[in-house]
Formats: structure tokens, sequence, C-alpha cells
């Protein structure tokens, strides 16, 4: 008798929390709605903060109509297609500025019918609702383009949607941002930008098994197939010799003294850094940063403290540098103007797990693309054996990252890692 009681109790339980997340659905206020603005003014500005938004990035295929959608972005648990956020019976005419609100701060605009967290709400949340509804104002102003997109690719039980209504009780976060009073306008801006619109955290912070952000790790770098988005949080930005001015250039042209965008730090400083003010550009870097700009050293590494010394810890690395990379990065590895970067103080070189610095030996620039008039980077993986790009990489770090003390050594393990 007493474990029938404690079946149906622990049966109880049970319910309650399968009901909880439907008390968190009702529980997406249903938010008022504002007639859309067709004011040029506030258009112009939609246009601006979809840009801070790197809206297309995701929402425009390659060669695809502007915002049409399409995008297949590949997620641990199977690929998930972007909707078409035009103008047309097969995107979002039928929307209202409410729900585009709705879609931004709580993932969700219909009932039972939660969007997958690859649209970035988890972020986008932090918006507020006039810049959402300047959003909506200007994407309604776009070419309508009839055209569906073709349906995921997720494996079960990822492919059943209200599933998400679960990992939102459990991972999502709400309400719009909140300036932190302690600091100064500029500072507030960039947070805005960077947790919210920017949502540089999607790609930049560790993401736990049920693919939700890890707060307490911000910003602290995480691994994608064969490379990583790096560690930048202030202090890894700072070892790597980052200041202001130098992620300032690097925002808006995709390269500068401390390396290239080369993968998709590319597309987010083609569609949406590059195209923000200067001011909003330097708010990014003061938040990143957390303190007033203070140059730190140039990176400019004196090469010669080893021309013909013979301590030189990686003779072999240094002969494999001078024959295979000296002729674009420069004998000193200070780079060609509009051309190879430089590897001296560069800060691929000087990331920790040097995934990054590895990935780019072994497979090359075939298309350099933040330097477009460059020659391509060979891929040296069938040039270069396993133990000489270890050597190779070890002479790049111990002599163009020497202002970054203490990097671990890199192994034969980490090349196996990134070849497979
Ligand atoms: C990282 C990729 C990514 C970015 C960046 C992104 N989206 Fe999305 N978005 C998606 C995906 C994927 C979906 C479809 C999700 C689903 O099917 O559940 C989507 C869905 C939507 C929808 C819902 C459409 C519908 O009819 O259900 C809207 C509206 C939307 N996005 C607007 C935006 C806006 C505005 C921005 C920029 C501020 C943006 N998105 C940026 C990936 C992205
Ligand atoms: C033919 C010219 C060429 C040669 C040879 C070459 N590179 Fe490069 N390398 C480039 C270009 C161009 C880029 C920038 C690619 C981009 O931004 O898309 C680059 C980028 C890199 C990067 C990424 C740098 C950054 O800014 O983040 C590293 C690391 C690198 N090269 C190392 C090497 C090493 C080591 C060798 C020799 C084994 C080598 N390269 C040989 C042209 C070259
Ligand atoms: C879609 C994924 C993605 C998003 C979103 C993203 N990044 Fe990145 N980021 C990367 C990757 C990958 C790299 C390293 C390789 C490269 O250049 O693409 C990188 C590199 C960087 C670097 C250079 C670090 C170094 O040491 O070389 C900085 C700085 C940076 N990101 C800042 C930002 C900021 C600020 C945002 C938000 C506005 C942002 N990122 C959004 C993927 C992303």
């Amino acid at each position: 008798m007493a474990r029938i009681f404690k079946v149906m109790i622990q049966a109880v339980v049970c319910a309650v929390i399968l009901i909880i997340p439907f008390f968190w659905l009702w529980a997406v206020p249903s938010v008022e709605n504002h007639p859309i603005a067709t004011d040029a003014e506030t258009i112009a500005k939609g246009k601006y903060l979809t840009a801070a938004g790197d809206c297309t990035s995701c929402h425009t295929t390659e060669d695809g109509a502007a915002f049409a959608g399409g995008l297949k972005l590949d997620t641990p648990f199977g690929g998930i297609y972007s909707a078409n956020i035009t103008p047309s019976e097969k995107g979002i005419k039928g929307m209202t500025s409410a729900e585009f609100y709705q879609v931004l701060a709580y993932g969700s605009y219909k009932t039972f019918r939660p969007l997958y967290p690859a649209m970035p709400y988890p972020s986008y949340h932090l918006v507020t609702r006039s810049d959402s509804d300047a959003m909506f104002a200007y994407l309604m102003t776009q070419t309508p383009v009839d055209q569906s997109v073709p349906k995921n690719e997720l494996s079960f039980p990822f492919n059943i949607r209200q599933l998400v209504l679960f990992w939102n009780v459990l991972f999502a976060r709400r309400g719009p941002y909140e300036p932190d009073g302690s600091r100064d306008e500029v500072w507030n801006r960039g947070a805005y930008l960077v947790e919210g619109l920017g949502h540089c955290g999607a790609c930049h912070t560790p993401h736990n098994s049920f693919g939700a952000a890890e707060h307490d790790r911000a910003l602290a770098g995480t691994p994608l197939a064969g490379y990583e988005a790096p560690d930048i949080q202030p202090e890894a930005l700072k070892r790597r010799g980052w200041n202001a001015e130098y992620l300032t250039e690097y925002f808006k042209t995709g390269r500068g003294p401390k390396g290239t965008a080369f993968k998709e730090m590319y597309l987010v400083v083609k569609n949406s850094l590059s195209l923000l003010t200067d001011e909003d550009r330097a708010a990014i870097a003061t938040y990143l940063l957390d303190l007033p700009s203070a140059p730190t050293a140039d990176g400019n590494v004196v090469l010669a403290a080893s021309d013909g010394d013979t301590d030189e810890p990686y003779p072999e690395g240094r002969t494999l540098f001078l024959n295979n990379c000296s002729m674009c990065h420069g004998p000193r590895g200070k780079g060609v103007k509009d051309g190879a970067p430089p590897l001296a103080g560069n800060s691929t070189v000087a990331q920790v797990g040097g995934r990054n610095m590895i990935y780019a030996i072994v497979y090359g620039f075939p298309e350099p693309r933040s330097v477009p008039n460059s020659s391509p980077m060979p891929a040296f993986k069938d040039r270069l054996t396993p133990t000489q790009i270890v050597e190779l990489a070890n002479f790049l770090r111990h002599t163009f990252a020497s202002e970054t003390p203490d990097l671990p050594k890199i192994t034969e393990a980490d090349i196996e890692a990134i070849l497979k």
C-alpha cells in the first residue's frame, strides 16, 4: 500500500515538473502591439541595428536574396535552417511588432511553437522594445521573397520542437538590458552590443551539453570544428597584446597588428562590425577590455635576438619558417602591408591552445579573406610532417609570442586533434 502511495507521489511530482514549462509558456507576456513606423529615421536606425545584430550572416545565404533565409546551421543536434524574414507570405508578412519582439525577447511568438535557440534569442532578449520595433520597421521595407526554407534535419528527440519549452525553463534568460549605474554610457553601450545584439557569446562562450551558454565562463573561448573562437575576456585579450586601438581597427577592417579575421569572425566583421560607427566599435572595445584604452606591448618582437643565436631552442623550426613562411610573412614575421599578416605579435600565435595557429598551418587559406589581394596561403599538411609542424609551431610561439609568457608547448597530439 505504502509503495503505491510512493509511486503516486512520484507521478504527481513528475507531472508538476512536466507542467512547469507550460506555465512558463503562458507566462510569455502578451506585449503591446505598436504600429509599424514608416519614417526614414526609424528605418535607417533599424537597418543599423540589424547590422549590429548580424542578422545577415544567418538569414542570407551566399548567393541568396537578402533576408530570405534557408542557410543551414550545423549544430551538434543536426541541421537547422534559418527563417525567411522578408515581408512575404513565406516570411514575416503576417507578423506584428509585438510578435517580432516576442521572438527576440522570449524565442517564441506562437503557442507551442518555440523557436530553436540557434536563433540567438538567448542574447537578443537584452534588446530594447524600441530597437526591436525599428528593426521590424526596416525588415518590412525589404523586397518580399516568396521562398520557403527547407525542413530542419534534426535527430530524434531534438526534432520535437516543443522540447525547447523545457530548455527555455532551464536556460533562457529574460528582460531587456539594465544599464549598470556604476559604469559610464560608453561601457554600457558596449555591454548592450556585446551581450545583446552582437551575441558574441554565441560563439565565444563555452556551451554545456544542452547547448546552453555557461554564463560564469562568458567569452572564455570555445573549440569549433578544428579551430576555436578564442578567449576574449579582458585578461586573455591583454595577455595577447590587444588594446582598444587594435581592437577597433580589427573590427573595422578585419585586420591589424594582431592579425586577421579568417573564419566565422570574418563574416562577423564583414556583415556587422565594419558597418558600425567608430563610436560603437570603440564602445565594444571598451567593454571587452573593461578599462580605458592603455596601449600595451606592440608585438614587435625582436627576432634579431635569436639571429645566429646558438641557444635557439627550435633550430629546425626556424629553418622551416625561413623556407616555407618568410616569403609571405616576412623574414622577421612582420608581415607585408595589404598582404600576409604579421606573425610577430599575432594574437592567433599567442592563443593558449594554439588550435587556430595549427589550423592555419595545416589547412592554409585557399582564399585569403581579410587581405583579398594577397597570395593564398598553401596547406602544409602534405608538405610538412606532424613532427615538423610541432617544431615550427613551437618556434613561432617562442619567437613571435614572447610577450605572452608560459604558453604550453605544442605537441603531436595537438596536431592530430586538428587533422581528425
Ligand atoms: C546564428 C544565426 C542567426 C542569427 C544571427 C539571427 N537569426 Fe533569426 N533565426 C535563425 C534561425 C535558425 C531561425 C529559425 C529557428 C527555428 O526554426 O526554430 C530564425 C528565426 C527567426 C525569426 C522567426 C521567423 C518565423 O517566422 O518563425 C525571426 C523573426 C528572426 N529570426 C529574426 C532575426 C533578426 C531580426 C536577427 C538579427 C537581429 C536574426 N534573426 C539573427 C538564426 C539566426
Ligand atoms: C603565399 C603566402 C603565404 C605563405 C607561404 C604562408 N602564409 Fe600564412 N598567411 C598568408 C595569408 C594571406 C594569411 C591571411 C589569411 C586570411 O586572413 O584569410 C595567412 C595567415 C596565417 C596565419 C593566421 C594569422 C592571423 O592573422 O590570425 C598563420 C598562423 C600563418 N599564416 C602561419 C603561416 C606559417 C607558419 C607559414 C609557413 C609554414 C605560412 N603561414 C606560410 C599567406 C601565406
Ligand atoms: C559566429 C561565431 C562568432 C561570433 C558571433 C563572434 N565571433 Fe569573434 N571570433 C570567432 C572565431 C572563430 C574567431 C577566430 C578565428 C577567426 O578569425 O575567425 C574569432 C576571433 C575574434 C577576435 C580575435 C581574437 C584573437 O585573439 O585573434 C576578437 C577580438 C573577437 N572575435 C571578438 C568578437 C566580438 C566582439 C564579437 C561580437 C560582436 C564576436 N567576436 C562574435 C567567432 C565568432
